[in-house]
């Protein structure tokens, strides 16, 4: 299995293939510098130095040869804050699959499948009843996928990218 977790030595191999593929979940008309400043800020470096060494997340890359980094999952512990989101969650313990993102010439190849099933089989292995994750309402490619691996939609929920308020889904399994 090439899904391993990921060191902080990793940090920038996760932050190129975020640069590559967040502007891929984005639906039709998100500004370019929204993305653009999104990219330089969320998805940092930096930042993903802090999510690797954060105890309350799990960040898994699927890097089967030296050649790089295919995609990247992370992973949150706990009840989301939100509780929107919390009030249509029904299996807990949970945890939130927070991004799941593969680069493009690897769509269809089996990397995201590698990637979910080792998120579910840690979600399982720490004990979680479910796990849950948003996805954007226009992105019918990751809507199916999930749909694939067992999620289903149980809600709705909103993501601000820079100035503008996207509308997502949320999606549930039962582990
Ligand atoms: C979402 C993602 C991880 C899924 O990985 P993948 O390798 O593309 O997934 P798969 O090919 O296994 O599954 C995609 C399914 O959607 C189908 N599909 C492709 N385009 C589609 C479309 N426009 N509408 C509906 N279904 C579509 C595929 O045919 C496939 O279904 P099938 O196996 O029944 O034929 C990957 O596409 C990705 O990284 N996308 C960009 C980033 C992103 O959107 N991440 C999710 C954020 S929540």
């Amino acid at each position: 299995m090439s899904v391993r977790v990921a060191r902080s030595a990793d940090a920038a191999g996760i932050a190129d293939v975020a640069a590559l593929t967040f502007p891929l979940a984005c639906p039709p008309g998100t500004r370019p510098e929204d993305i653009e400043h999104f990219i330089s800020t969320v998805l940092s470096v930096e930042n993903f130095e802090a999510y690797i060494a954060d105890e309350a997340r799990t960040v898994l890359i699927d890097e089967p040869t030296e050649a790089g980094i295919l995609g990247y999952a992370m992973l949150v512990a706990g009840l989301p804050a939100d509780p929107g989101i919390r009030a249509v969650l029904s299996a807990e313990p949970t945890l939130e699959i927070s991004k799941l993102y593969v680069r493009p010439t690897e769509h269809g190849n089996g990397v995201a499948g590698r990637l979910i099933s080792s998120a579910l089989s840690y979600a399982r292995e720490s004990g979680c009843r479910g796990a849950w994750l948003g996805v954007n309402n226009q992105n019918a490619r990751a809507q199916r996928f999930y749909s694939k691996h067992g999620f289903e939609i149980v809600g709705t929920k909103t993501f601000v990218v820079g100035v503008q308020t996207h509308d997502d889904y949320v999606m549930q399994v039962r582990l």
